[in-house]
């Protein structure tokens, strides 16, 4: 299998998981990829990240159209998450001569996955000098786990951030511009919204000491998905801009479960009263849509209106499962709205209302509950809630 180019003497050496359909417990169609590179200097060799088990034969034959393994010097672990470093002991055992570094964190991480394995840390006042190419670490806690470390070659100004600017998304070809920067930037935002979102505080942190270090990427390789350079790099960097500092526009996501049609029936009622407002809006039935694209479309949405009909005296369950997903991601600083429909005895939207609450939403007005099928007349005060709801969100 072949290596690829990414700058002057660094080359992609991962795995392509075309096949990946579920990562962390949502949809990912496009699979994903578990990205590694090799970089060559006149003395030393080094591996930047492993890759998940099953792929490292894979690994290890674009390590070997580079060089033969048995010459790497180094493999730097900058995340012991299993989707990169699972296959970390068969990789040692291909690569008997290497040093193991990983962050300080990093080192008690393999230790406590890999049954003891001992490697060695690394700080941000160490300099890897490979010949020709030097490597340098900054920690960066949270991004995505306590262990993470960003790894940066000076001498061709790329940066191996792993998780951070990742994309879960299988293809041929490496880059952003390869496979079209509208693309990469929607699967960007994907990832950012249902694995990021609740550490932006600490990915914006991390963006910031990228510059303090005086490190400026012209490259970045992250762990999943394609490359970032050029015009697709700096719109890459835009939307983390965004993100980072949760900025969001007048937009609506109303999401819902129904049992007979009376919750659809409303929620449609109530996204056109958001739209009568000039308000971007997205309708999404939690039975159909998949949780990965509802978040994506959440993380630039000032709003959020949660339906559900009351069954066995509680929310359904996708609506619970919903709000479940959403307690781990903390989407901060929006406005919410509950809704939903009943027969014999109500319920669900009052527990929404309090989920949602507890989650941090700001809820606006009275939750709209419904008897059985709504009238028209009824279908009309619903159409009025939502866009009472769309005139909040424009004065937030
Ligand atoms: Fe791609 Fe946090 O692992």
């Amino acid at each position: 299998m072949r290596s690829v180019p990414v700058s002057d003497g660094i080359s992609w050496v991962g795995a392509i998981d075309w096949n990946l359909r579920d990562f962390h417990g949502y949809e990912t169609p496009r699979g994903t990829t578990y990205n590694a590179y090799l970089v060559v200097g006149s003395d030393k060799v080094a591996l930047i990240d492993t890759v998940k088990a099953p792929f490292v034969d894979e690994l290890l034959e674009r390590v070997s159209d580079v060089v033969d393994p048995s010459k790497v010097d180094l493999i730097v672990v900058n995340h012991v998450e299993p989707d990169h470093n699972s296959g970390l002991p068969a990789v040692m055992a291909a690569m008997p001569n290497a040093r193991v570094v990983a962050s300080a964190s990093g080192v008690k991480g393999v230790a406590d996955y890999h049954g003891g394995l001992v490697v060695e840390p690394v700080g941000a006042d160490e300099v890897i000098d490979l010949g020709g190419r030097t490597l340098r670490f900054l920690p960066m806690p949270m991004v995505h786990w306590p262990d993470s470390m960003f790894t940066y070659c000076p001498e061709v100004t790329t940066l191996m951030p792993n998780d951070a600017f990742g994309q879960h998304m299988a293809s041929a070809e490496r880059f952003a511009d390869e496979v079209g920067t509208d693309l990469a930037l929607e699967e960007l935002g994907i990832y950012y919204a249902n694995i990021l979102m609740g550490l932006s505080t600490a990915v914006g942190k991390s963006v910031a000491k990228i510059a303090e270090a005086g490190w400026a990427p012209s490259v970045i390789a992250p762990s999943h998905g394609v490359i970032w350079r050029g015009d697709a790099l700096a719109a890459a960097h835009e939307a983390y801009g965004r993100w980072t500092s949760n900025t969001l526009r007048d937009k609506v996501v109303v999401a819902y479960g129904t049992m007979w049609g009376s919750t659809d029936a409303l929620a449609r009622r109530i996204a056109d009263g958001v739209a009568s407002e000039g308000v971007e809006v997205s309708l999404h039935d939690l039975a159909v849509s998949q949780i990965a694209t509802i978040t994506h479309d959440l993380l630039e949405a000032k709003g959020l209106l949660l339906g559900s009909p009351t069954l066995h005296r509680a929310m359904v369950f996708r609506v619970a499962g919903y709000l479940q997903w959403l307690s781990g991601l903390k989407p901060a600083g929006r406005l919410g709205g509950a809704f939903g429909s009943y027969g014999w005895s109500s319920g669900a939207v009052e527990q929404i209302s309090e989920r949602m609450t507890a989650l941090g939403f700001t809820m606006v007005g009275e939750p709209y509950k419904q008897k059985y099928r709504p009238t028209e007349d009824e279908l009309a005060a619903a159409f009025e809630w939502g866009r009472e709801f769309a005139r909040a969100v424009k004065g937030a």
